[in-house]
C-alpha cells in the first residue's frame, strides 16, 4: 500500500493533465449533436483502461450511448470482485455567459479546477482510475475488479437498465463502488447511504391554433401561459406540500433514530443560504433542510417556456406553453405512481378551454444502502486514516440511476461516496473541483481496496 500512495503522490501533476485533458471532451448527453463527443469520451476511457492493463475491454453499444467496460480477475475467486461505477457523460453548460472561463477548456484557479464535469463527475472517475492505476503500477490489487462507465447518468441511465440485464454473469459483483455522490464538506468526509429518485416530465398546454394578436383575442381566449402557471401553482399548498393527489401515501415516516441522525450533521440553515444565495430557505416546515433533502419527496419547475420572450416587446397571445416538470422521489414512491398522480391531477384541475400533454421524459428509483457491508467498513477505515475523524452517515437529495438498477437486477448494493462537495456548482455554471480534495480522495480509494483484505 505505501509504494502505491507514493506513486499516487509523485503522479500528482501527471492524473491532474489527464484530467484536464478528458475535461476538453464535451460529451453532453442529452445533445444529439454531441453524439461524436460522446464516441469520444467512452474511447478516451477505455484507453485508459487498455493502458493500465485491465483485460476484456470493450465499449459496448447500447440502444443509447455506449457503456465501457473492462476487468481485472486476477486475484482469484476466494478474493471479492468490486464494481467500480463512473458516468462520462455531463449535464449542458449553459449559460454560457455567466462562466468565467469556457466549460470544456478547464482552467486551474486557486486550489480549484473549473470546467463542466471536473466535480460531477469525470474528477471522481479519474480518482477511481488513478487509485488503480497506482496500486497495478506498483503492486498487485488485492481484489478482482470490474469497470461499468456509462454514458447516460445525467439522462437517467434508461438503456444502462437494458444493458445490466443483458449482463447479468458479465456484471456479476460482491458490490458496487459509486463515487458519484461526494462529501460533505473538504473536512467532513462521509458516505451516503440514501438517494432519492426521479421522475421528469414535460408538460405541454395547447391553447389557439396560432399565436394571435392580444388586442385582437385577449379577453375571450385562456392563455395556455397563464393556465400553465395557474396549474402549476395549484401543485403545492402554502406550505410547501405537494398537492397531487396520493402524493405522500407511500412515503415512509422517519423513525427517532433516523431524525437523531439527521440532527447529528454538521449542517444548518444558514449553510444552505450561503451555497444557494437565496435570503431565506423554503419548504415543509415540519422537516429539517437535510431531512426534506434527503427523505421527502418535492416536485420541480425545471423550466418553462411560452410566448415571445426575445429583445423588446410583441403583443401577443401564445399558442401554446411548456414546462419541464420533475419529482425527486423517496422509498417506496415510484415513477409510475407519480405518473398517475400528475395525469389525475391535470385531468382534474385542468380547464375545459385548453389542450394538455403530459410527456415522461425519463427517471431513476430511490435507494437505501445498507451501512455495515465489507465495503462500508473498508472505506470508512479509508477515510478515517486520511481526514483523521470519522466519516458521517448521510442521505442525499439527488439520484443516480443505476444504484437501484443494481439492487433489482443483480442484488448488488453499492458503497456510496466521492470527492466531489456540495458547493462544487455541478449542474450550475463554474462548475469546479476542489484539488486538495481529490488528491486526498485518490489516496483514501488507494487505501479502501488494501482494506477490502
Ligand atoms: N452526482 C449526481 C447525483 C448526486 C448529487 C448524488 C448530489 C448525491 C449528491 C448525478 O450526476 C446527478 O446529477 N444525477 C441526476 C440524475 C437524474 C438525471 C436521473 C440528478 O440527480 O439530477
Ligand atoms: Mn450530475
Amino acid at each position: 500500500m505505501n509504494s502505491a500512495l507514493s506513486y499516487a503522490g509523485q503522479n500528482r501533476e501527471r492524473f491532474l493533465a489527464e484530467l484536464r485533458d478528458v475535461l476538453t471532451i464535451p460529451s453532453i448527453s442529452t445533445d444529439p449533436d454531441h453524439e461524436a463527443d460522446m464516441q469520444h469520451a467512452a474511447k478516451w476511457m477505455s484507453s485508459q483502461l487498455l493502458s493500465m492493463g485491465m483485460n476484456n475491454v470493450q465499449i459496448m453499444p447500447t440502444a443509447g450511448h455506449p457503456v465501457v467496460y473492462g476487468e481485472w480477475l486476477g486475484a482469484g475467486e476466494s478474493a471479492p470482485t468490486v464494481m467500480l461505477y463512473g458516468h462520462y457523460d455531463v449535464q449542458p453548460p449553459d449559460p454560457l455567459e455567466l462562466w468565467v472561463s469556457p466549460p470544456f477548456e478547464p482552467d486551474v484557479r486557486g486550489d480549484y479546477l473549473y470546467a463542466r464535469g471536473s466535480a460531477d463527475m469525470k474528477g471522481q472517475v479519474l480518482a477511481c482510475l488513478k487509485a488503480v492505476e497506482s496500486i497495478v503500477r506498483t503492486g498487485h490489487l488485492p481484489v478482482n475488479i470490474k469497470w461499468l462507465i456509462e454514458g447516460e447518468e445525467e439522462i437517467g441511465s434508461e438503456h444502462l437498465d437494458v444493458f445490466i440485464r443483458g449482463h447479468r454473469e458479465l456484471l456479476a459483483c460482491d458490490f458496487c463502488l459509486n463515487a458519484d455522490a461526494g462529501i460533505l464538506a473538504s473536512n467532513e468526509p462521509s458516505i451516503t447511504t440514501g438517494l432519492r429518485g426521479l421522475a421528469y416530465y414535460e408538460l405541454r398546454i395547447h391553447g389557439p391554433s396560432k399565436d394571435l394578436h392580444s388586442g385582437l383575442y385577449g379577453g375571450i381566449v385562456h392563455n395556455p401561459a397563464q393556465a400553465l402557471a395557474e396549474l402549476i401553482a395549484g401543485m403545492h399548498d402554502p406550505k410547501g406540500r405537494v398537492t397531487l393527489p396520493g402524493f405522500y401515501t407511500k412515503v415512509r415516516k422517519l423513525s427517532k433514530k433516523e431524525r437523531q441522525g439527521f440532527a447529528r450533521l454538521p449542517l444548518n440553515n444558514r449553510l444552505y443560504r450561503e451555497q444557494t444565495g437565496v435570503p431565506a430557505l423554503w419548504g415543509e416546515p415540519n422537516f429539517t433542510p437535510p431531512e426534506r433533502l434527503g427523505a421527502r419527496p418535492t416536485l420541480e419547475v425545471n423550466g418553462l417556456l411560452s410566448g415571445f420572450t426575445g429583445t423588446g416587446s410583441k403583443t401577443v397571445l401564445p399558442a401554446w406553453a411548456m414546462a419541464k416538470i420533475s419529482c425527486r422521489l423517496v422509498p417506496d414512491q415510484t415513477e409510475a405512481d407519480t405518473t398517475r398522480q400528475l395525469r389525475a391531477y391535470l385531468k382534474h384541475r385542468a380547464p375545459k378551454d385548453i389542450r394538455w400533454e403530459l410527456t415522461y421524459l425519463h427517471g431513476a428509483g430511490a435507494a437505501l444502502t445498507s451501512t455495515d457491508s465489507a465495503g462500508i467498513q473498508a472505506m470508512r477505515r479509508a477515510m478515517k486514516e486520511v481526514w483523521g475523524k470519522e466519516p458521517h452517515f448521510l442521505r442525499e437529495g439527488g439520484s443516480i440511476g443505476v444504484v437501484v438498477q443494481l439492487q433489482r437486477h443483480l442484488n448488488v448494493d453499492s458503497v456510496l461516496s466521492g470527492f466531489a462537495l456540495p458547493d462544487c456548482d455541478a449542474h450550475s455554471p463554474n462548475e469546479k473541483l476542489h484539488l486538495p480534495t481529490w488528491y486526498r480522495g485518490i489516496e483514501t480509494l488507494v487505501r479502501f481496496f488494501y482494506h477490502l483484505r
